[in-house]
């Protein structure tokens, strides 16, 4: 049932993306424009809890919209996933009068969410991870910035491995999933891609794979493995020692949740953002704003972490083609 809201709070959570910010102005101005007073929440549930909450007003989101991070600052927060620190959530709002909340994260916030959304303060969620792995959405904040990074990088990796005629495996993010290890693979025209999804640990068929390429005369041989595999500087020992190589491991780690957002991470942001504030204007609560098959959408929230998603088959499918 809707209820009126006349205060929010906007909070980010989980791992950082490249357009949060663009978000959070988004939520911040819509808001204004509609009549609602907004209040940041620091630190995500961390800061809830501990009562970080600031007045914000229209300037308090300007010259933000190119920068990385959050300015809001981000944080895990174990006491929040306990009862007692929901409903201690729950009370903190009512206390500073906020009655709606917006939540920039990933699926662990978005439960959070839930359960706020239960406890009775009006609640929507923004899907912002560089991991692409929120099941309701085809865009999530910072996947776009993150890959353009991994990019930029592993062609750097290429130049250097080419000229010592090396094979080089490069992890990219992705804690359980292989959307960014695809997109790069595809992109950067690796040799192999190695997908926690699809993955079945065969690693002598890789090897075999890499002696194969250099026969062909390949002078490099760009692997691209996905963090929720790991272990690429093992592999990278075994596959030097099994053929003759000359192999490196490169770790891209958590530049590539860094850097000034790509002008999509900007765009679809601030649409989302603005959305989840005109969702929260209208009286709804415990919905997920998502971008599905061209269109924003919101969905019910637990409806929405109940969806399962995989990476595309056809696009899998090609990229294995495009390897050889
Ligand atoms: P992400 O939102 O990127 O998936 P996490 O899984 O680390 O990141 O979750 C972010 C925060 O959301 C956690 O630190 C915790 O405060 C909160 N959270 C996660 N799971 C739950 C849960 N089941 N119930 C309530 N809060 C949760
Ligand atoms: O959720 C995004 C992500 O970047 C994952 O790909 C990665 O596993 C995780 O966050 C790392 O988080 P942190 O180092 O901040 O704990």
């Amino acid at each position: 049932m809707a209820k009126s809201v006349k205060t929010i709070g906007v909070l980010t959570s989980g791992g950082d993306a490249p357009g949060m910010n663009a978000a959070i102005r988004g939520v911040v101005r819509t808001a204004i424009h509609q009549g609602l007073k907004v209040k940041g929440i620091m630190r995500g549930y961390a800061g809830l809890l501990q009562e970080e909450i600031v007045d914000m007003d229209s300037t308090s989101v300007s010259d933000i919209i190119h920068r990385g991070g959050t300015i809001l600052y981000t944080a895990r927060c174990m006491e929040f996933t306990t009862p007692e620190g929901q409903e201690q959530g729950a009370e903190i709002c009512r206390k500073h009068g906020i009655d709606g909340i917006v939540v920039i994260g990933g699926d662990g916030s978005f439960r959070g969410a839930g359960k706020l959304a239960a406890l009775g303060i009006n609640t929507i969620g923004v899907p912002g991870t560089i991991d692409l792995d929120i099941a309701c959405t085809d865009y999530t904040i910072g996947f776009d910035t993150a890959v353009n990074t991994a990019m930029e990088a592993i062609d750097k990796i290429r130049d250097t491995s080419t000229s010592h005629e090396r094979c080089s495996i490069i992890e990219v993010m992705g804690r359980n999933a292989g959307y960014i290890a695809l997109w790069c693979g595809i992109a950067n025209g690796a040799e192999d891609i190695l997908l926690p999804e699809r993955y079945d640990g065969d690693e002598q068929a890789l090897i075999n794979r890499v002696i194969e390429n250099r026969k062909r005369g390949k002078k490099h041989n760009i692997i691209i493995n996905a963090e929720g595999i790991g272990h690429s500087a093992s592999m990278a020992r075994r596959i030097e020692a099994a053929t003759g190589i000359e192999t490196r491991a490169t770790i891209l780690g958590h530049m590539q949740r860094g850097g000034t957002p790509t002008c999509k991470d900007r765009v679809y942001a601030s649409i989302m953002g603005s959305k989840a504030a005109l969702l929260l204007a209208e009286g709804k609560s415990n919905r997920l704003v998502a971008y599905k098959n061209g269109d924003y959408v919101d969905f019910d929230i637990q409806e929405a972490l109940n969806m399962k998603k995989d990476i595309q088959e056809e696009q899998y499918e090609i990229a294995k083609m495009l390897v050889r």
